[in-house]
């Protein structure tokens, strides 16, 4: 069972953090600051050139999936939200859309790498087979999409199928009072009967990796 452990630190978290900050002052809407983006960051770093595929359930505005698409390395981005306008920032009114976060990923996209954003429910059997049917598995998968409790669950059932071995995989909002599904949804899973090693809670992130055989 592989188990690399990968160095995660609050200094860690807060340096990658502040270094992705002002990426987005100027994006249409808001990013969702949390600890989400010093654990990707600090993943991305350690995977280096074997993260050559990326995901993530809960784009919104395109953040964390901007912050990733900065690193050189080649790796093709895969967003999956409802992006059908349902959900907004209060603040400035900016509605999640594809047209949004396609305006803010290509503004962003330096190193012009290749990105999908797939539009639907990902609890949705359609959106399950239209990320299957780009032909990839992720090395790096990040469930920040339905908070609830069964929802968190479902998209780890649906998708954790399509993690390399190898590959981690990111809860976004665990342990955070606002959220507690993500916690109950976590902990009520068997990941080793999955074939997932637990790295654990790291910030208000929880960590697992798939096993490499
Ligand atoms: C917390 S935000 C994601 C924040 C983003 N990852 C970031 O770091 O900036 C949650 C997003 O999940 C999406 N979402 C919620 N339920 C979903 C579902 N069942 N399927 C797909 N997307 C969903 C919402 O549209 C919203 O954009």
């Amino acid at each position: 069972m592989l188990k690399d452990k990968v160095a995660f630190s609050k200094q860690t978290l807060c340096q990658e953090r502040s270094r992705i900050q002002g990426l987005f002052d100027f994006l249409k809407g808001r990013a969702c600051l949390g600890d989400q983006f010093g654990v990707l960051l600090s993943l991305r770093e350690f995977l280096k050139n074997k993260c050559k595929v990326y995901g993530e359930i809960g784009t919104y505005h395109g953040a964390s999936l901007i912050a990733g698409i900065q690193r050189k390395e080649p790796c093709t981005f895969v967003g999956i939200d409802i992006f059908d306008g349902r959900f907004y920032d209060r603040d400035s009114e900016v509605p999640v859309t594809v047209d949004t976060v396609k305006e803010n990923v290509d503004r962003c996209n330096k190193h012009g790498h290749p990105y999908f954003l797939v539009e639907g429910n990902s609890h949705d059997i359609e959106t399950l087979n239209k990320v299957k049917a780009l032909g990839l598995t992720f090395n790096l998968f990040l469930i920040d999409g339905d908070h609830s409790e069964d929802g968190a669950r479902e998209d780890f059932e649906m998708y954790s199928p399509l993690i390399s071995p190898g590959g981690f995989l990111v809860f976004d909002d665990y342990g955070i009072d606002a959220w507690p599904g993500v916690k109950a949804a976590v902990d009520s899973i068997s990941f080793e009967e999955k074939g997932f090693y637990m790295h654990g809670a790291c910030g208000t992130t929880f960590v697992v990796q798939k096993e490499c055989s």
